[in-house]
This record gives C-alpha cells, structure tokens and sequence, in this order.
C-alpha cells in the first residue's frame, strides 16, 4: 500500500496515521516528525528548519524533497508506506512522481482529510503530544486518563512551539494557498478520496479503511 495524507494541519493525520500502519503493516513517514527529532538532536537541517516552523511557514522544498525521497529507498518502504505531510506544494508532487516512476512505482491512494477552519485551531491549541512516543491528545476532545500523562507509555505530554493561535492561523493560510492546489493535482490521476475528519477518530478511520480496501 502506496498512500499520501493530504489535509490541514490539525485534521488529524497523525491521529489517523498511527492507526492506518498499523493496520496496513507500512512505515509511517512524517516530515513534521522527521524535522522534530532534527531539531531535539540539535542537526544543521534541524536549525534551518526550525526558523520556518515556528513561524508556521513551509521548509524550503530543497531542504524537504531529498529528505523524503531517500526514506522511500530504504529497505522497510519496499511493501508501502504511508507519507504524512509530503507532498505539501505542486512542486513537492511532481518530484515525488518523478521518483516513484523512475521506480516503477505508483500511489495506490491519496486520503484527503477535510476539516473547517474554527475546528482546526481548537484541535491544535488542545493538542498536547507525547515526548516519548509521539502520540497525540486533546485537552477536551481526547483527553489522557491520566493528566499530562500518555495512556500509552506513560511519558510526559507537552504543546508543540507550532501551536500557538498566531502560528495555527498562519498554518492554516500557508495551506490554504500552497498545499490545497494538491487537491486538484490528485484528481487529475484520479486516485484521491476526500473523508470528512470531523467526525469522531474511529468514524474517520472507519471511512479510510473503507477506501483503501481491507
Ligand atoms: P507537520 O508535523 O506535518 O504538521 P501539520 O501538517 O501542521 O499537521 P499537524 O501534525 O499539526 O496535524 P495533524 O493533521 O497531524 O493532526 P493531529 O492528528 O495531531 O508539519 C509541521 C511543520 O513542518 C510545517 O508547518 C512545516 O513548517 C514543516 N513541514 C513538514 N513537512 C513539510 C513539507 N513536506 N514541506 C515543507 N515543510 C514541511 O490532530 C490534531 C488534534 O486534533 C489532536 O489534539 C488530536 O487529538 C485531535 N483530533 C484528531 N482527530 C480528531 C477527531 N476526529 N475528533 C476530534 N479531535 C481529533
Ligand atoms: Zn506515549
């Protein structure tokens, strides 16, 4: 299984995400994440990225296009993937057809993750994420059983530096006007699907799930 996670930020990829490779048995490739643990491990490509996510502006695609490019070489990504986050502008997607085909591979799918903008800033501002794990909360929407504590590992819940109301409404313009003509890119293949996320988690996995195929 080939896929792409197309939507904005808050629509819950990641949420989704971790259930579909599970499910599927394919890695899970977020250039979010992958920029994140540059930046924890203090890289070069960690500092230059960082200046453009705190203001909530896109990495440049040079710095971006290799990085996920050579993921999709290694070894695990032979059977699928699932990329989260990547394409993000036209230009991403072309280089990343260029790639698959010199490959002589295709994208089975492209799930396009819908939400309405007031939704997606109270998503993020609620959002609080796992340090150890990665995995996703909401203060009111998802709450941990414990407070301030993963359900999962039992690690220490923090806000990303992204998350804050300025940063999420710039986010959700820069997507407006440089990851949305991806939609429209897709349908010319034919092969995206549109799900409704603002519909509870399962309903919203339960609709992916349904277009994939079991
Ligand atoms: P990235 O890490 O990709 O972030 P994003 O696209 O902004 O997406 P998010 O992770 O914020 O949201 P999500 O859709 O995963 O939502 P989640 O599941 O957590 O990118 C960060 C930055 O890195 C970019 O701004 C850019 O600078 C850079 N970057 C990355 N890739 C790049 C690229 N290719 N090119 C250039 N730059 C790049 O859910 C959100 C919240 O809602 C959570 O609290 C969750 O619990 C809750 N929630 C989820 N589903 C539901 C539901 N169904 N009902 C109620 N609540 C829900
Ligand atoms: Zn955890």
């Amino acid at each position: 299984l080939r896929t792409v996670l197309l939507g904005p930020p808050g629509a819950g990829k990641g949420t989704q995400a971790v259930r579909i490779v599970e499910k599927y048995n394919v890695p899970h490739i977020s250039t979010g994440d992958i920029f994140r643990e540059n930046i924890k491990n203090g890289t070069e490509l960690g500092k230059k990225a960082q200046e453009y996510m705190n203001k909530g502006e896109l990495v440049p695609d040079d710095l971006v296009i290799d990085l996920a490019t050579s993921r999709l070489l290694e070894d695990d990504c032979k059977n699928g993937f699932l990329l989260d986050g990547f394409p993000r502008t036209v230009y991403q997607a072309e280089k990343l057809d260029e790639f698959l085909t010199a490959h002589g591979m295709k994208l089975d799918k492209v799930i396009d993750i819908e939400v309405e903008k007031e939704e997606l800033i109270t998503r993020l501002t609620g959002r609080r994420v796992c340090k150890k794990c990665g995995a996703s909360y909401h203060v009111v929407n998802i709450p941990p059983k414990k407070e301030g504590i993963c359900d999962i590992c039992g690690g220490e819940l923090f806000q990303r530096a992204d998350d804050t109301v300025e940063t999420v409404e710039n986010r959700i313009e820069v997507y407006n006007e440089q990851t949305m003509p991806l939609v429209d890119y897709y349908k010319r293949a034919d092969n995206i699907v549109t799900i409704d996320g603002a519909l509870p988690l399962e309903t919203v996995f339960a609709e992916i799930v349904k277009s994939i195929g079991e």
